[in-house]
């Protein structure tokens, strides 16, 4: 049986902590897709297709081992993604006590949905202040965002 998870998120950008979420994910099951999803909660910085492109780049950079593929999803619910791809898992990393809180509604409601169970990966600690939040912030203020993001994150950065 080919084992397909979702690694979902806004991923603006992506940062070194979802690179490795990403690279446990892939070690773990046959099949990864990386899915980009607007949250309509966060203010974005980046458009979807450019997240899709920074990915793709930081994953290739990386040399992630397994089959991975990048996606963008607007459509409707995550879960609808799933089912069309045959996912029954999707894949998210924790940090702390606060992703916890936040992820375990949308766990429930996603399983509920769609029997699609959430599977949650500790990150390395390294990365444990690591966010998409904090990097914007520092990046939209002219601070150094490079301990933070992949190479090609931080020269798109640079350069915009
Ligand atoms: O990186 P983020 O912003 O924390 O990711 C959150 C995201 C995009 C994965 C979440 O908002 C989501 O799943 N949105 C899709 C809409 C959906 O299916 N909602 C109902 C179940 S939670």
């Amino acid at each position: 049986m080919n084992r397909i998870a979702v690694v979902p998120g806004s991923f603006d950008p992506v940062t070194l902590g979802h690179l490795d979420v990403i690279e446990r994910a892939a070690g773990i099951f046959d099949e990864v897709h990386v899915l980009v999803v607007h949250n309509p909660d966060k203010q974005a910085l980046l458009p979807i297709a450019q997240r899709v492109q920074l990915l793709q780049r930081s994953i290739a950079d990386a040399r992630v081992a397994g089959s991975i593929t990048v996606a963008a999803w607007s459509v409707g619910l995550l879960v609808d993604y799933c089912t069309e791809v045959g996912a029954h898992v999707l894949v998210k990393g924790i940090r702390s006590q606060v992703d916890v809180a936040y992820e375990t509604p949308m766990a429930i409601v996603n399983r509920n949905l769609a029997a699609v169970e959430t599977v949650f990966l500790l990150p390395n600690p390294a990365n444990a202040h690591v966010s998409s939040s904090l990097v914007r912030q520092v990046a939209a203020l002219g601070g150094d965002v490079s301990p933070y993001v992949p190479r090609a994150v931080y020269e798109y950065l640079k350069e915009t």
